[in-house]
């Protein structure tokens, strides 16, 4: 099983979840606004992250989504930051869809302030992900 951690945070909330994922799996996690950020090679399951900005994901991310080489990509699991809502999740779920992404139903959300005390939860989210 290969993946990979992708994440955009403007102020560090979704990092720090985005690197709990990529410690667990052996990996590191990667902003998509790094150099790094482009895929190898074909990933069986690809984390991705994101934050709920005004009810919408960064620009940023949307333009990582948009960009995405489906034939890399077996499937996509989303997790994601807000003060409240976990929308960005669908958002991010539905650019995968719109690229003919396979996406894995499962998410993982916490609220921002929740976010040091829900690591042991994202590491869950990781394991269960990539059985
Ligand atoms: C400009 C701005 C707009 C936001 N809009 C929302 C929102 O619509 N809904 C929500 O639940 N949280 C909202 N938040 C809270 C962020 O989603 C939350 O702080 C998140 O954890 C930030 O993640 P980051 O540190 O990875 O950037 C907003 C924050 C900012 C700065």
């Amino acid at each position: 099983m290969t993946f990979a951690v992708r994440y955009f945070s403007r102020s560090g909330n979704t990092k720090k979840i985005a690197e709990a994922i990529a410690e667990e799996l052996g990996t590191v996690a990667v902003s998509v606004d790094s150099s790094d950020a482009a895929l190898n090679e074909k990933v069986d399951v690809l984390f991705v992250g994101g934050a709920l900005y005004a009810y919408g994901i960064d620009k940023k991310l949307t333009a990582y989504l948009k960009n995405l080489d489906a034939s890399k990509v077996g499937k996509v699991a989303a997790f994601s930051t807000a003060m409240l809502s976990a929308h960005a999740n669908d958002v991010i779920k539905k650019h995968a869809r719109a690229k003919g992404i396979n996406v894995q139903d499962e998410t993982f959300f916490c609220k921002s302030k929740e976010v040091d005390s829900s690591v042991g939860k994202a590491k869950e989210f990781a394991k269960a992900s990539v059985k």
